[in-house]
């Protein structure tokens, strides 16, 4: 599908909602198949990549009653008669990998095009180390992986790469290992099943960049899941972009280590605000709001801060095209293993539009501020990237034509009817 994205012309105001978070949505479904009783997750994130997720815990015997804006999960996961399809999400297959190696039955796991040329190496060693049995493609790298889970022991692992989806998979696989499971990293990415599993009484804790867990048990939970600060913030870029603008969002989630990209954004001059209002399984939730001033400036992304950025970076790239002086992101590797390069799309496609960007093998540098003229680009089959060039066709001079553009569903269905 091909969506034109003409140049804004009026200011873009008012208090939005956007989708629930999907980090959240996913872990509150896994999580919940595991629990003794039944869990009600309100308001999760109905997209793509979570529907992929809960058609998994079907397959896996996991009972769903799905009324739209409440989803109750009740089940134990048995074996699934049939391969498991993750779809493009990256999330669902190696935190499902996780829970399923700690079982004593087979499985198969798969994904689409793009899911399949992701890493998994970094998940299956691991997991590999605490007794699962799991055969992967080329020499355990690549989806599909076959897994013969059960009898897991605990293992101290230091994580390779920064990666949430990782450390998230060996944490759940400890819950029903013997002994204790220790995850360290060594800069820090997001917490939510650390902060999930203590709201819910399992033995773990929390020291710094160390995590530790205990063989436990979930009882039932209800959750009303928060909305997304990933999606969130496409809509606060439009206000911080396009003159006269001004957007608010209630009930976003604050984690810190999900709003690099707002703290990036005020070092660079622009008018962005949040609070803390309430606090849902230790997860602090609240209000954003953003308003056009102008005045931005280039800043420097370093390796340390890329974990609670990393969604946003695309992101971040167009709003330096807008900025003054440098932008330089580096330590960004992470980005080539994305659901596409996003390295490569977003200097590719920026470029085309006349944004002044250079490809670094760990990021980029971007000199501002450029007129972006417009002209056709390319989603690259990822849904970030579609929705960051949509907003650049919003400030450019002539619009933007993107192809593939229905990619967005995988975590933001309605998004052009809510920007065009
Ligand atoms: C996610 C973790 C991050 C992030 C992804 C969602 C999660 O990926 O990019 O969109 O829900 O755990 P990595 O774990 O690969 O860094």
């Amino acid at each position: 599908m091909k969506v034109k994205v003409y140049p804004r012309k009026t200011g873009f105001t008012g208090e939005f909602s956007v989708p629930p978070d999907k980090s959240i949505t996913h872990r509150a479904y896994i999580i919940g198949g595991l629990a003794k009783k039944e869990v009600l997750i309100e308001n999760p994130l109905r997209a793509k990549d979570c529907n992929s997720t809960l058609e998994c815990l079907k397959k896996c015997g996991i009972h769903v009653e799905d009324r739209g804006e409440k989803v109750t999960i009740k089940g134990d996961y048995r074996e699934p008669e049939d391969i498991l399809d993750a779809g493009n999400s990256g999330t669902t297959s190696r935190i499902l990998m996780g829970i399923l190696s700690s079982y004593p039955f087979f499985s198969i796991i798969t994904g689409d095009e793009s899911l399949r040329r992701r890493p998994m190496g970094r998940v299956i060693k691991p997991l590999k180390m605490m007794g699962a049995t799991i055969i992967g493609r080329d020499n355990d790298r690549f989806l599909p992986v076959a897994i013969k889970g059960g009898n897991l022991k605990g293992i101290k692992y230091e994580l390779e790469v920064p990666s949430a989806q990782v450390k998230s998979a060996i944490i759940l696989a400890g819950l029903r290992a013997e002994g204790e499971t220790v995850v360290i990293e060594q800069f820090k990415s997001r917490n939510h099943t650390e902060n999930m599993l203590k709201a819910l009484g399992a033995k773990i804790t929390i020291d710094d960049n160390k995590v530790t867990v205990k063989s436990s048990e979930i009882e039932g939970f209800k959750l009303r899941v928060p909305l997304d600060p990933s999606s969130a913030s496409f809509l606060l870029t439009i206000a911080l972009l396009v003159p006269s603008s001004e957007v608010i969002i209630k009930e976003v989630l604050l984690n810190p280590y999900r709003i690099g990209y707002f703290k990036k954004l005020k070092e660079m001059g622009c008018n962005i605000n949040w609070e803390i209002t309430e606090w849902r399984l230790n997860e602090p939730v609240g209000t954003v709001w953003a308003k056009y001033t102008g005045c931005i400036k280039g800043v420097k992304v370093t390796k340390e801060e890329v974990p609670s950025i990393i969604d946003e970076l695309p992101l971040l790239a167009l709003v330096a095209t807008q900025s003054e002086g440098k932008t330089e992101i580096v330590g960004a590797e992470e980005l080539r293993v994305k659901e596409s390069d996003r390295i490569k799309a977003v200097v590719e496609e920026l470029g085309k539009l006349g944004a002044k960007i250079e490809e670094l093998p760990d990021g980029m540098i971007i000199e501002g501020p450029t007129v972006l003229k417009g002209g056709n680009v390319h989603s690259h089959r990822d849904h970030r990237i579609a929705m960051m060039l949509a907003i650049a066709g919003l400030i450019s001079k002539e619009g933007v034509e993107i192809d593939s553009a229905e990619w967005v569903d995988i975590s933001f269905p309605g998004f052009f009817q809510l920007i065009l």
